[in-house]
């Protein structure tokens, strides 16, 4: 079965074929995926340019060509499959670049990602989300979950993991927004990078005369001692303050809405104290979920077989995330939201080199919201039927532009 993948700017995308109805559940990836799924684990596609990249939709040829050396992230390379005209402009560092230097920046900013690191910054974050829950609890309702703490939780955190005044949020949230729309003009998303490459380089040079003890500053150091650009350092902070919210909070609104949907699962979550049932369901909620689901893009370097199909050097390669986390031969019943499954060989996180460097920042957010939202604020409720719940079927990132709840 072959299918065209629309990706204009400004539209959805979602595969069409024929006979298949195109009813979707905010949750679950267009309907068109389940069916190219089950008839092969890769097939062509056609792009709102024309071109005719692989989609792959199994779990495992993900995996394998995620991990696969003769695959590359480069995003100027032609045949790579990008989302719309205006998504090659503005180097968003090592994310959309090949080792070794892919692995020689990462390397420098990956210490302070590590599971032990992260760790001792749980009892900040735990303080960071009873703050803003007090907040909630003592102002009106309804209220904006998104703006009053799905985006205050991690833009606060990684304001102070990298050393960026939480003040400028309005500013740097705006800004990312526009960047990763899927309908954004080259024009405006050159702009909108242009604003936070300079903000992220005045701080860089803020770091330089005058350092702290924040990420931001060691990568300043960096370039005091000749390894790193200027420009190198100041890209790294755009991708770092960007990837470091941006997702969390849509995975913070996203999983609040469906757990709403699914009142068995939340009373289960709400209702332990299990710190391992709650980090089982931050994992649940990742693989459900999906919020990168534009899912990831490469382009072969080299011939490649893979299930009986060779990828051409050259051809553009794009593993849709979301499918791949529903492939009932590794999740059975992959539609349905359930707490109590190991969820944990999900690749909501990517897969391979590039995969995720602020997994365990986002697991221990997760886990301290999800563990203390809905104990705290048991009756929390959409103040709107769902259908008036705005979704970000536009942006690169899914999840909802407003999600007003009350209690
Ligand atoms: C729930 C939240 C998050 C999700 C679902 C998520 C998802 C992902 C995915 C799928 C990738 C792989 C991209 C690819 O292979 O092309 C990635 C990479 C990355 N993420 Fe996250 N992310 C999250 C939170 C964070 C946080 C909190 C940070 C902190 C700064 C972060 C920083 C990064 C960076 C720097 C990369 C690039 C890694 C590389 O190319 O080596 N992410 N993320």
């Amino acid at each position: 079965m072959t299918g065209t993948v629309h990706e204009t700017a400004g539209q959805e995308q979602v595969p069409q074929f024929p006979g298949v109805r195109a009813v979707r559940c905010p949750f679950d990836p267009p309907p068109g995926l389940r069916a190219l799924q089950e008839s092969g684990p890769l097939t062509k596609v056609r792009l709102w340019d024309g071109s005719t990249p692989w989609f792959v939709t199994r779990h495992a040829e993900q995996k394998a060509l995620l991990s696969h050396p003769k695959v590359s992230a480069d995003v100027t390379r032609p045949g790579y499959p990008i989302h719309t005209p205006a998504a090659g402009g503005g180097s968003l560092s090592f994310i959309l670049m090949d080792d070794p230097e892919h692995a020689r920046l990462r390397r420098m900013v990956q210490g302070a990602f590590t599971v032990r690191r992260v760790e001792g910054m749980r009892p900040a974050v735990q303080r960071i989300v009873d703050d803003l829950i007090d907040e909630l609890l003592a102002g009106p309702k309804p209220v904006d979950l998104v703006e009053a703490f799905a985006l205050p939780v991690p833009s606060l955190v990684i304001c102070e993991l990298l050393g960026v005044p939480y003040a400028d949020h309005g500013f740097f949230q705006d800004n990312s927004k526009t960047i990763i729309k899927r309908s954004v003009t080259p024009e405006d998303r050159a702009v909108a990078f242009g604003r936070l490459y300079e903000y992220l380089d005045g701080l860089v040079g803020e770091k330089l005369a005058d350092p702290a003890d924040d990420l931001l500053s060691k990568v300043a150091a960096r370039v005091r001692d000749g390894e790193l650009t200027r420009q190198e350092a100041a890209q790294m902070g755009v991708l770092l303050l960007i990837a470091g919210h941006e997702t969390t909070a849509n995975m913070i609104a996203l999983g609040t809405l469906a757990l709403l949907q699914n009142p068995a699962q939340l009373a289960l979550l709400r209702d332990s104290d299990d710190p391992k049932l709650v980090a089982g369901a931050v994992e649940e909620l990742l693989r459900y979920l999906n919020i990168t689901h534009s899912g990831r893009r490469r382009v072969a370097l080299e011939d490649i077989e893979i299930a009986g199909q060779v990828i051409r050097a050259g051809e553009g390669i794009i593993m849709p995330n979301d499918i791949g986390n529903r492939d009932p031969g590794v999740f059975p019943d992959p539609d349905r939201l359930d707490v109590r499954r190991d969820a944990r060989r999900h690749v909501a996180f990517g897969f391979g080199v590039h995969q995720c460097l602020g997994q365990p920042l986002a697991r221990v957010e997760l886990q301290v919201v999800y563990g203390t939202l809905y104990r705290r604020i048991p009756t929390l409720a959409a103040a709107v039927p769902i259908e008036e719940i705005p979704f970000k079927h536009d942006g690169q990132v899914y999840g909802v532009y407003e999600l007003p709840v009350t209690w």
